[in-house]
């Protein structure tokens, strides 16, 4: 349809001229001989019509058509696709449709794009004042302790070792969160390579579990895993930052587990990949904050994650290491009455 729209648009110019032109030679032919002949304006309305034709498509072609290529050029240059052949023909493409699809285009991406950027500015911004809030705590803890020992507090054996080590743990404390910072930024840079290996994770899990089951029993939470896995599990990945994924997801089942509760692990294997499954029966977390769980410094109950020395960066590094292998992650959890995060990766045979 819009093909024909522009020849059938210089038809109907070139009629309404030439009956325009006709209607004002007949009235002088008849000014001049007092006479009305049919054949003059019979004659007079085709060649009328002939060259108004000729006129009025030069002018589409040559002027207007010029133009509008140029136009649809210098947008179709803004885009990043690849620019087709815009010679327009009148009797090809209505290229006056096609140009305000392009700029309607245009218009749109330009649109998507700021809206992105203002997106990242206020990301940007919100997290310098996440980094700066989360730094300001063990500093000014830091500055508290060395000027109370300065004070005097040094020559008091009562105070002096303890304050030094509190000031030490926060010193930590700072170290911990600047290492997280660093391998958000790795990851998210794409800098951080991945050494991808064979090996056993049934056996990873049971080491995790181990080196974490103080801490655990400090609450009386158990671990349990679903089945023996006496038998080797193989897996493709990088087995360092597996083992930070696991050290994660379990610590969180404690810290946010309830006393004397339970965390259970479990390894599902399918044909090409296997599902790690950390589910414990603590506080859980409500349907609301699902979707912004893995944002970085995304915390639930800020005061109570702070207590136990959290930061909100840990759920954030498990994501990008997880999708950086190319896996995906899931939760599913019910406030009160526990949470379940699973994760997968590829297998190896
Ligand atoms: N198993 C869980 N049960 C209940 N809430 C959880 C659980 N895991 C995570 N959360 C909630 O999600 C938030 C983000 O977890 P994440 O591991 O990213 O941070 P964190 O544990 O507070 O600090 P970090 O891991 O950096 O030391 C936590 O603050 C907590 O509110
Ligand atoms: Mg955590």
């Amino acid at each position: 349809m819009t093909t024909l729209k522009t020849p059938i648009l210089t038809l109907v110019l070139s009629a309404v001229s030439a009956v325009i032109q006709t209607i004002l030679v007949s009235f002088i032919a008849y000014k001049i001989s007092g006479l009305f002949d049919l054949a003059i304006t019979l004659l007079s309305f085709f060649i009328s019509f002939i060259v108004s034709f000729f006129v009025i498509y030069f002018l589409y072609n040559t002027i207007i058509f010029e133009k509008i290529d140029k136009l649809y050029l210098l947008v179709k240059s803004q885009q990043p696709k690849e620019i087709p052949n815009t010679e327009f023909q009148l009797d090809e493409v209505d290229s006056i449709e096609r140009l305000e699809d392009e700029i309607k285009k245009l218009a749109q991406e330009r649109h998507k794009e700021s809206e992105q950027t203002r997106n990242l500015d206020s990301y940007r911004k919100e997290f310098l004042g996440n980094v700066s809030h989360e730094l300001k705590t063990p500093i000014f803890n830091i500055q508290g302790y060395i000027s109370t020992l300065i004070d005097g507090g040094i020559n008091d054996p009562t105070i002096n070792i303890e304050y030094l080590k509190r000031a030490d743990k926060s010193v930590d404390r700072m170290i911990q969160i600047i290492d997280d910072l660093e391998t958000i930024s790795q990851l998210e840079v794409g800098t951080l390579e991945l050494e991808l290996e064979k090996y056993d994770i049934a056996q990873q899990v049971k080491d995790v579990i181990e080196a974490l089951e103080f801490q655990a029993s400090k609450k009386g939470i158990k671990f349990q895993l679903s089945k023996k896995y006496d038998k080797a599990i193989f897996v493709k990945a990088d087995k360092f930052r597996i083992r930070q994924v696991l050290v994660n997801l379990i610590t969180n089942s404690i810290k946010y587990g309830k006393d004397n509760g339970k965390t259970t692990i479990s390894i599902n294997l399918f044909d090409e990949q296997v599902i790690i499954e950390i589910k414990d029966n603590g506080i859980g977390i409500a349907e609301k904050h699902l979707p912004r769980l893995f944002e970085r410094f995304y915390r639930v109950d800020k005061g109570r994650s702070r207590e136990q020395g959290g930061t909100g960066l840990g759920l954030a590094i498990v994501k990008h290491i997880i999708e950086a292998h190319g896996e995906t992650i899931d939760v599913i959890s019910t406030i009160n009455e526990g949470t379940a995060i699973s994760f997968t990766l590829k297998r190896s045979n």
